[in-house]
């Protein structure tokens, strides 16, 4: 969990930016709720490799360098995070790192870089699995751990392969600020669950939540299934000026309890019937966490059956939602709901005995 500059920012950023908003997840209450690694993306760098051919900081929007905002963001208790390319450019056009592996690994653990996110423009003609293997004996050569965060798009399904070489790896293209995106990228997400867990994540992209592209409910929608997918959360919102709704949104504890369940088995699509839709995950004690999605343009009604999730129809089972973080009580058989459209009701489901 954490918060990265590109969604909002794209490459209009400087280390008063990276600060001021290191100081805002402090100050928000966003650190306390989980969110650590703030991360520089693409835009940080100067023109050009120094004459030893290491990466250099823009010097006029990083003068202070990168060391040095490293500590800052470390002062607040927060980890610090970078961004390079494996190709020859990255995507924005600064330097990449292609054949300076070794080199720019070293440099980002001289910098105390807790976390690199590695894109892949400009890498016709590679093979991701043999670069990010590299990338990966460079990070363990440099001998400080660090995150890497692998981002080749999915395109070559990365879920079958990158646990052995990094911590979380892109299973889809940029996601964008409208509702059409955000379902594009989570019909994406089908039937990727199994391979994802405990030191390895499915990464669907980060959020776009309090962007401005997408209502309330649609923003409440986006963060709940992202919790369902049990996905890196990366904020992606200027949280210097955030109103209260979305802090409300970014920070709703019984949602993070369940993108942070232990047990780390993501959510699937369990059903689906004209534009309803029911996602589920099973949860560390017993318990299952479930949306009932209403991707139409108009409220409806969505009912859930017990044997939806693998249960006998005749348990009984506690009802909670977690938005509301109000009990419904127990109930057999199932429970149907009036979801708003475009919104999602995100229940845990106990079933008795089980907790
Ligand atoms: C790619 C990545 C984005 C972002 C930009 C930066 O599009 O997928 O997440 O890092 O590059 O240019």
């Amino acid at each position: 969990m954490g918060w990265n500059s590109w969604n909002r920012f794209q490459t209009r950023i400087d280390e008063s930016l990276i600060r001021d908003s290191a100081e805002a997840i402090v100050e928000n209450g966003m650190r306390d709720a989980g969110y650590r690694y703030v991360v520089i993306d693409d835009g940080w760098e100067a023109p050009e490799r120094d004459p030893a051919g290491d990466l250099v900081a823009d010097p006029e929007r990083f003068p202070s360098g990168m060391k040095a905002l490293a500590e800052h963001v470390h002062r607040l208790g927060l980890r610090f995070g970078i961004y390079t390319d494996a190709g020859t450019r990255t995507c924005a056009g600064y330097v990449g790192s292609l054949g300076y592996e070794f080199r720019d690994a070293r440099r980002f653990a001289e910098w105390d870089v807790d976390y690199v996110k590695i894109d892949w423009c400009n890498a016709g003609g590679l093979g991701t699995r043999s670069v990010y293997w590299k990338w990966s004996r460079a990070f363990r050569a440099a001998g400080r751990p660090m995150i890497l965060s692998l981002c080749e798009w999915g395109r070559t399904r990365p879920w079958e392969w990158a646990h052995r070489v990094g911590h979380l790896w892109r299973t889809c293209w940029d996601i964008q600020d409208t509702w059409e995106s955000l379902t594009t990228v989570l019909d994406k997400q089908r039937g990727l669950q199994t391979f994802a867990g405990p030191d390895g994540w499915n990464d669907p992209d980060m959020l776009e939540v309090g962007n401005g592209g997408m209502t309330l409910d649609e923003y409440r929608t986006h963060f709940g299934l992202w919790c369902l997918l049990a996905a890196p959360l990366m904020a992606g919102n200027d949280l210097r000026e955030m109103p209260d709704d979305v802090r409300r949104i970014l920070t709703a504890p019984e949602l993070l309890a369940i993108d942070q369940d232990p047990l780390g088995i993501p959510g699937d699509l369990i059903k689906q019937w004209d534009g309803s839709e029911i996602w589920a995950r099973p949860l560390a004690d017993g318990s299952f966490a479930v949306a009932l999605f209403d991707r139409a343009d108009a409220d409806r009604e969505i009912a859930l059956s017990w044997d939806d999730v693998g249960l006998d129809k005749k348990t009984r089972v506690q009802v909670r939602d977690i938005w509301e973080r109000r009990d419904l009580g127990g109930t057999d058989g199932g429970i149907a709901l009036r979801v708003s459209a475009h919104g999602a009701a995100f229940l845990k489901l106990t079933p008795e005995g089980s907790a």
